[in-house]
């Protein structure tokens, strides 16, 4: 349904609550707020990114279903945009089952994401799409009869409920079972006991696919897609993305067929990032997120209209353009490192000295070692220019103390 704009802050006002206020939530609100929307940003912990430039901002715990439906029962949102996965997914179905907000995509498509059991099973079991062999476990015992039956070595085992790595590690051998079991408990979101097992797969590169549901001009439902973002992850999180990440013809087409089919089986109105593991012409579906993504953090450099915007206008049923605004872009993480609160930013003016580049920090009050504190951003005449100055400009950058 597409939603008429009114006057923020007037009883006409369209009204967007944010569930997660991080970096990537900021750039939905600062996406909405452009379009005379009324934003309403909630995260865990006071002065999130997002709240920084919402009209309203809320503290709550989100996996609470009690403490969300009193929250959306007092602010009335039209739309409820969740921007992270650890959120009381059936109080989002129970609010949407009552018709209280829309729910982006779906309150279905955030229990089956948040859930790697539920996206695993739906990919493979029911739209047969490729993925690695896999398998589910709740006991160490299980796992280690799964891997000798069926998966083997080299395999990932993860929690069913984690993100960015956490709890996730690579198994080479017998004696990496044990471990990745105890560390898959203590890193899992939900301490549910429950891991999937996955076969290293041996790609030659790893993409996100910018998938748009959205509504065109005509009125009609379409999907179109980003060009592909090729990334570099370590240890489970991105460091590195940039766009276009060159596939061939056949790769390409795969890619777009198995990203379409599992965005259609989730449905709903938005951008999906759905990530695919590429090994000449063959590509496996790997997971997808019902959001922007933050590989995708590279379009604020290098579409017309960067993701954020896309999910915005997808939203509100706009109709959208997806495509490149410059020859290549790159995005490089920087990092805290430190443990701090209220850090200073060093080196800003040498990073956004070299050409073609620009910054986002993202105003956390604390940061962490391995926290994203910012993102440098580049474009250049092709692929490695950009990601050339894009880790150069991140690595002007110094996160300190005073
Ligand atoms: N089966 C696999 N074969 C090969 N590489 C894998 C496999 N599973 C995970 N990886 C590697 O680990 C990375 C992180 O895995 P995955 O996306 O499942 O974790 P995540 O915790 O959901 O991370 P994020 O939230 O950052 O997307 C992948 O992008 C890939 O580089
Ligand atoms: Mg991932």
């Amino acid at each position: 349904m597409v939603q008429r704009i009114g006057t923020p802050l007037t009883d006409k006002a369209l009204r967007v609550m944010l569930l997660g206020s991080g970096e990537l939530g900021k750039e939905v609100i600062i996406a909405m707020q452009r379009l005379g929307v009324e934003v309403i940003a909630v995260d865990r912990y006071a002065h999130a990114p997002g709240h920084q430039v919402a009209h309203r901002s809320h503290v709550i715990d989100m996996s609470d279903p009690a403490l969300l439906q009193e929250l959306v029962r007092r602010e009335r949102p039209h739309i409820i945009i969740p921007e992270i996965e650890a959120i009381a997914t059936d109080a989002l179905a129970q609010i949407e089952l009552e018709g209280l907000a829309e729910v982006i995509p779906t309150a279905r498509a955030a229990q089956l994401t948040m859930n790697r059991e539920g996206i695993r099973r739906l990919a493979a079991e029911q739209l047969s799409l490729p993925v690695s062999g896999y398998a589910f476990a709740s006991s160490l015992a299980e796992l280690q009869a799964v891997i000798d039956d069926r998966i083997g070595f080299p395999c990932f085992v993860k929690p069913v409920m984690s993100s960015s790595g956490k709890g996730q590690s690579q198994l080479l051998g017998p004696g990496d079972v044990a471990p990745a079991w105890d560390y898959a408990l203590s890193g899992g979101r939900v301490n549910r006991g429950r891991v999937i097992v996955e076969a290293k797969i041996e790609f030659d590169y790893e993409i996100t696919l910018l998938t748009v549901r959205g509504v065109a001009g005509s009125g009609e439902a379409e999907t179109v897609f980003c060009d592909p973002i090729g990334h570099r992850q370590v240890a489970g999180d991105y460091v590195e993305s940039w766009q276009p990440q060159p596939m061939s013809q056949t790769a390409l087409a795969r890619a777009r067929d198995i990203a379409g089919s599992v965005t259609a089986a989730l449905g709903g109105r938005g951008i999906f990032g759905v990530e695919l593991f590429v090994k000449g012409d063959q590509v496996w579906f790997s997971e997808v997120s019902p959001r922007p993504h933050d590989t995708g953090m590279v379009t604020l450099i290098s579409q017309r209209q960067n993701e954020f915007e896309l999910h915005a206008r997808a939203v509100l049923g706009l109709p959208v353009d997806t495509s490149m605004s410059v020859a290549a872009g790159a995005s490089a993480v920087i990092y805290g490192g430190i443990d701090a609160d209220a850090v200073c930013y060093h080196g800003v003016s040498a990073a956004l000295g070299i050409p073609g580049t620009d910054l986002r920090l993202f105003g956390k009050p604390h940061s962490f070692i391995k926290r994203r504190m910012g993102v440098a951003l580049a474009h250049g005449q092709d692929v490695p220019q950009a990601r050339e100055r894009a880790c150069a400009a991140a690595a002007c950058v110094r996160v300190a103390t005073e």
